[in-house]
């Protein structure tokens, strides 16, 4: 299958699409650092676009022939952590389902925080996907019950073409782990921390974690343990000695590899990269269900050129 990937940041979504081996072939992003970044990391184009005007981008994108559109537009709008009155970049939701709408590939698949679910702006871009005549399949995953040492949790759309709503329904929890994934457990107990401070929204909440359980969700702000840090009960021991995650080891969480480059010198970027984007294995096992369904429901090309070299 041929991918394009949408509103792209770093390329979380695209590595994990490549690992299900979808052909990643073309990425859009407006942020310079993004680009340059996913420029580093991948050997196909990224295109400068703001997608807020994707009527500029359909023909280019259609000249792909994707099979599978996917991507993440940006979703502080509806976050936990933001104004939760929709604004602008709430509609750059509805932008993704207009160019879905308009290029028809077979497939999309669309990430967002899972309060997005709710939000007009999903109603919206529903409806325009579902006039446009693709079955929807809506679930929210949490990435440490799909490989991931993370408990993120995020909603996916997911769209193909004639399908009945809720067509992958079965497939995407069939493979879903009993046992979240612990941090000490992803790396084989190789972590150079065993306990570690994330900074609480308040300190109504606990600010200490154990690698015995899956990281909470890793933000695009990384704070250091503020000086007179009051402690929580329910943190499980004193703060003395414990410190904030590394932005390496926070891409790690990411489940990004080794070897994955952030080239831009600031941390602040790097941060904000590497909280923005899919857990690279939760982006895999959705395009892994994806892809498994269309080798057996859809009749893929892929199958077809199978049976031609046959
Ligand atoms: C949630 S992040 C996507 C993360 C990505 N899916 C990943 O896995 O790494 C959303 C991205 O949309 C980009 N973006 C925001 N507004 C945009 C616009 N108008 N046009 C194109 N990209 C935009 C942001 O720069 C950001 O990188």
């Amino acid at each position: 299958m041929i991918g394009v990937d949408l509103f792209s940041g770093c390329g979380g979504m695209s590595l994990g699409f490549q690992r299900a081996t979808i052909k990643v072939v073309k990425a859009y992003e407006f942020w310079d650092e993004a680009i340059k970044c996913y420029g580093e990391n991948f050997k196909h184009p990224i295109e400068k676009a703001d997608l807020s005007n994707y009527e500029l981008y359909l023909d280019d994108i259609s000249n792909s022939n994707p099979d599978v559109i996917f991507g993440g537009p940006p979703c502080q709008d509806f976050s936990h952590a933001g104004n939760r009155r929709e604004g602008n970049r709430a509609d750059l939701t509805k932008s993704f389902a207009e160019i879905v709408s308009s290029v028809r590939p077979q497939w999309y698949v669309m990430e967002n925080v899972d309060r997005s679910r709710n939000s007009l702006a999903y109603k919206g871009a529903r409806e325009i996907l579902k006039n446009s005549g693709y079955g929807i399949t809506e679930i929210v995953l949490d990435a440490s019950l799909c490989g991931a040492p993370q408990k993120r949790k995020r909603f996916f759309s997911i769209g193909l073409l004639d399908a009945f709503d809720g067509f992958l329904l079965h497939d995407l929890k069939k493979n879903l782990s009993n046992d979240p994934m612990t941090v000490r457990r992803f790396f084989n107990g190789s972590f150079d921390v065993e306990y570690y401070y994330r900074h609480p929204r308040n300190y109504n909440r606990r600010a200490i974690f154990s690698i015995d359980e899956p990281s909470p969700t890793i933000r695009g702000v990384n704070r250091p343990v503020p000086a007179g840090y009051p402690g929580h009960p329910n943190d499980p021991i004193e703060i003395v000695g414990v410190r904030e995650l590394s932005t390496f080891e926070r891409a790690l969480i990411q489940t990004f590899p080794d070897n994955f480059i952030f080239p831009s010198s600031s941390k602040t970027t790097n941060e904000q990269l590497i909280g923005n984007a899919v857990p690279v294995k939760l982006a895999e096992y959705v395009a892994k269900a994806v892809m498994k369904y269309n080798l057996a429901n859809v009749c893929p090309k892929e199958e077809d050129q199978l049976i031609q070299s046959l």
